[in-house]
């Protein structure tokens, strides 16, 4: 008898159904025990309200120790807040922001970012692998130069991009020359910033402001927190009120250092880079086992997403047995997400179950 039928509670293991299999996204994992412990750890005693406790504090001094330089860093509750409101920072309302068409901002943030800023244009670019080229942020600012056109004034990165793919140092730095020829600045959602990181095998500061970004939004939500981004200026008069802009977007948190203080558990001793790293090599499991079936990657899969091409047959036959992913996301195909906790185990039962499917449907 389980335990919740013993306590007369249902639970999923009691229904005859067939239990979700998750790798639709990164969010769809809980807690690591990291900052769970430190979420327990900030229960233990009262502290001031509005980010005003000592939690709060040590957490943004750490990410000035891991980036190594003296930021300005303000915790925001999800993605779509941190980078409207990092843009609205960066932009007026005549302003444009340059970026990708498959990017988050674009295509997931139901115009959030054209609120926040009250009417900032999104200029959307082309570019292979979903990165911004240094030749389509040219060719966007040169088309026009009239009264008519919305001033371009930022050009916005997904690091790693929306389509698992990571812009290398290089890339980074090709983009920051066009950049600093047409006076703009560089946003950076990082969603999957700690992704890039371990893909890249580099220091946060190399790929952010050492390569010219002037804002980054990092993602604790789908590194291992229950909820919670870091909004990092690097130059601090990026910053000016802010604070202001958070509390008006109802982005301020009372209770901030729940937020807060789990940080502290990903930060210290770089579990962040940690659960990174696992991700990531459960998504290289997963794309060399998927290209051993004969099965298309989309993308080179360089962080945690993996993209493949598979038949309608399939993709039904997989969500009959439990998995659960997107298939709008990016340009279409399945994809997969790993995260912290994804285990070895999850990705081989879905490699046999896509080896079965397929061979049912005559592949
Ligand atoms: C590339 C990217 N940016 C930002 C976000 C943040 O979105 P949310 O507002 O759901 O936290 C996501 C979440 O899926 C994302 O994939």
């Amino acid at each position: 008898m389980t335990t919740s039928s013993m306590s007369g509670a249902l639970s999923i293991d009691d229904l005859d159904v067939v239990k979700p299999r998750f790798l639709a996204s990164d969010n769809t994992s809980g807690i690591c025990p990291q900052a769970m412990a430190y979420l327990i750890r900030a229960n233990q005693l009262d502290d001031l309200a509005y980010g005003n406790d000592e939690w709060t504090e040590r957490a943004a001094e750490h990410f000035r120790t891991l980036f190594e330089t003296d930021c300005e860093i303000f915790f925001v509750f999800n993605g779509t807040a941190a980078n409207s409101l990092a843009l609205a920072s960066l932009c007026q309302s005549y302003h444009s922001v340059i970026s990708h068409q498959l990017a988050h901002i674009e295509t997931d943030e139901c115009g959030g970012p054209e609120f926040f800023s009250n009417g900032s244009k999104l200029l959307t670019v082309e570019g292979a692998h979903g990165k911004v080229t240094p030749e389509g942020i040219e060719r966007m600012v040169t088309r026009r130069s009239d009264i008519h056109y919305p001033r371009p004034k930022v050009v916005s990165l997904t690091q790693a991009t929306e389509v698992g793919t990571v812009y290398s140092l290089d890339e980074l730095k090709a983009i920051r020359e066009v950049a600093d020829r047409h006076d703009l600045r560089i946003h950076m959602d990082g969603a999957r910033f700690a992704n890039a990181c371990a893909a890249l095998e580099v220091s946060p500061a190399d790929i952010t402001w050492r390569a010219g970004v002037d804002v980054l939004c990092f993602s604790g939500t789908k590194n291992g927190l229950a909820f919670g981004e870091a909004i990092i200026f690097f130059d601090r008069g990026m910053a000016l009120d802010f604070e202001y802009r958070c509390k008006q977007a109802g982005q301020l948190a009372s209770k901030m250092r729940f937020m807060t203080a789990p940080w502290l558990g990903l930060l210290e001793n770089d579990v962040w880079l940690d659960n990174a790293r696992h991700a990531n090599a459960m998504a290289t499991r997963l794309a060399s086992g998927a290209a051993e079936l004969g099965i298309h990657t989309m993308f080179p899969a360089q962080a945690n997403s993996v993209f493949l091409e598979l038949p309608a047959a399939t993709i039904e036959g997989l969500r009959a047995r439990g998995w659960t992913f997107y298939t709008f996301i990016g340009e279409g195909g399945v994809r997969l997400v790993c995260s912290w906790n994804t285990s070895t185990e999850l990705i081989d039962s879905l490699l046999g179950d896509l080896e079965e499917v397929l061979a049912q449907n005559g592949r």
